[in-house]
């Protein structure tokens, strides 16, 4: 099944013949093999979701769809030791942080599933004999491109959605990962959804993800990854008029106050970090701490840094290595130019001993004193990487957390109320917590960005609207 593409409730062998290798980045090992998709199985697969959508999947009830989805849920968590057993291993994320994953994906098809039957429209007041009612359509066939980072949860994040309302889908999955989203779809497969209406078309960005961004026959695209392949699909879209969702990651601020609660602190700006090796949309990459504080929660924060733990995926520790070398080289290189540049080092964890050759392992790093003009403090690392700037004041803070091209979430840490929701109000960002930080959390939470992370929302039901278009309908009885 790995080695094939599933369009039309079927698998099948791509046009192309060939198989792109799937590599364990705890070991740089090759272990299986997936199909090289290219844009005649786009074509398709898009033919496909189109037929479904026209037939029998437009004409099923949205009960009947939620009860899918519900089923869906149900294997997921049946299976889900196995399906974090493959995730950890394709992604080289740490088992525990796997089975998280698990437990959101599962949840995605309950809690879209459980809504499909909740959209209501509305009934406006209109002219004497007129009744207007505004329903919520599907968009029809949505496309949606999904990055490695998470790829069980992003199968979920994305589909979920889109089927709730309706929509027959084309999925195209990333090269580096994405053996349980193939999984996942063979229990979607048992659970019997019409032939069309989920298709998963793996291969390589530039040629099955650029079929399907470009091509006619899709009425929107969901796209996670970066800014620049998140151009394209815009441009890809104008091109047929059609609106997308766009998650391009972010530089997210955890803003420390000098009346923080640290204890509380502590442990989650570490963890907003080092969370799937800091390749994380919403990694706190940034700390901003207070003047008055910086010595001394920099201090506890260094301690806990230098201690965090790096191994295979199966180590299970706190942190596992990077997805392929292309990615450690990209993070590595930050760190090095920081280093040259005299940026200071505060803390760097160790790697476990013996660790295999072939691994992407990279130490999490923690520099202090980061201008907040300087590259590490503005753009995406995507790794184990934090950079703590000193803020004077509340003004300052706000200004720095907000300087940067992104604008996706942050974490506030006051015990200021009013001073809580004064800079929760000033952020330019999609998301903000204040004194917690959920990154990847909270199926129930509308997700997304502004500036360069992106727009339009996913997650919450917020992400329902994205999957469907409104239509006014004017009946004149006189
Ligand atoms: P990417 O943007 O190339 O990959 C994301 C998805 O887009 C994959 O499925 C890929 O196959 C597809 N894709 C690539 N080129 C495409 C094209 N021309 N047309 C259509 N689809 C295409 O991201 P990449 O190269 O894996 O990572 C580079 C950087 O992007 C990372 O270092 C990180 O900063 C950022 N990123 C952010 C993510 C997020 O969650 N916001 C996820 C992945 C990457
Ligand atoms: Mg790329």
């Amino acid at each position: 099944m790995n080695e094939q593409l599933y369009i039309d409730g079927a698998w099948r062998k791509p046009v192309s013949g060939q198989t792109i290798p799937v590599v364990c980045p705890s070991d740089g090992k090759e272990f299986a093999r997936i199909a090289r998709g290219t844009a005649g199985d786009v074509d398709a697969a898009v033919a496909a979701a189109r037929r479904a959508y026209e037939g029998p999947w437009g004409k099923t009830t949205a009960l009947e769809r939620g009860r899918l989805m519900m089923k869906v849920g149900v294997k997921i968590a049946e299976h889900a030791e196995e399906l974090a057993q493959l995730e950890a291993r394709d992604t080289g994320k740490p088992l525990k942080q796997a089975r998280a994953d698990m437990v959101a994906a599962a949840r995605y098809f309950e809690f879209y599933g459980a809504a499909s039957d909740k959209v209501h429209g509305e009934v406006i007041p209109f002219l004497a004999g007129y009744t207007v009612m505004v329903k919520h359509d599907p968009r029809g066939v949505t496309g949606h491109i999904i990055p490695w980072n998470y790829p069980a949860q992003m199968f979920g994040r994305t589909l979920a959605p889109a089927l709730a309302c309706g929509n027959a889908t084309v999925l195209k999955p990333a090269e580096e990962a994405c053996l349980t989203v193939l999984r996942i779809t063979e229990l979607v497969h048992e659970v019997g959804f019409p032939p069309g209406v989920v298709n998963v078309v793996t291969g390589y960005g530039e040629e099955a993800g650029a079929a399907l961004a470009s091509h006619p026959g899709i009425d929107f695209i969901a796209f996670t990854g970066s800014p620049g392949v998140g151009t394209l699909i815009q441009k890809a879209s104008a091109e047929h008029h059609r609106a997308c969702v766009l998650e391009l990651g972010g530089k997210s601020p955890q803003i420390v106050f000098e009346d923080a609660p640290f204890e509380t602190a502590l442990p989650v700006v570490v963890n907003a970090i080092v969370q799937n090796a800091g390749q994380t949309c919403s990694a706190g990459s940034r700390v901003l701490v207070q003047r008055s504080v910086y010595d001394r929660f920099m201090g506890m924060l260094a301690e806990r840094f230098a201690r965090l733990r790096v191994g295979t995926h199966d180590m299970d520790l706190d942190c596992g290595p990077l997805i392929s070398a292309v990615q450690r080289d990209r993070v590595q290189g930050f760190v090095q130019a920081a280093r040259k540049e005299g940026v200071p080092v505060l803390a760097e964890a160790q790697l476990a001993p013996n660790l295999p050759a072939g691994g992407y392992y990279a130490a999490p790093v923690l520099f202090g004193n980061v201008p907040p003009t300087h590259t590490l403090a503005r753009e995406e690392v995507f790794g184990p990487v934090l950079s703590a700037i000193p803020f004077e004041d509340e003004a300052d803070a706000v200004r720095i957390a907000n300087g940067t091209p992104f604008g996706l979430a942050a974490g506030i840490w006051t015990r200021d109320g009013t001073r809580q929701l004064r800079v929760a109000n000033a952020m330019r960002c999609g998301q903000v917590f204040v004194n917690g930080y959920g990154a990847g959390g909270g199926i129930e939470l509308p997700f997304g960005g502004i500036k360069r992370s992106g727009h339009g929302r996913e997650k919450g039901l917020e992400a329902m609207r994205e999957f469907s278009v409104v239509k006014t309908i004017v009946i004149n009885h006189g």
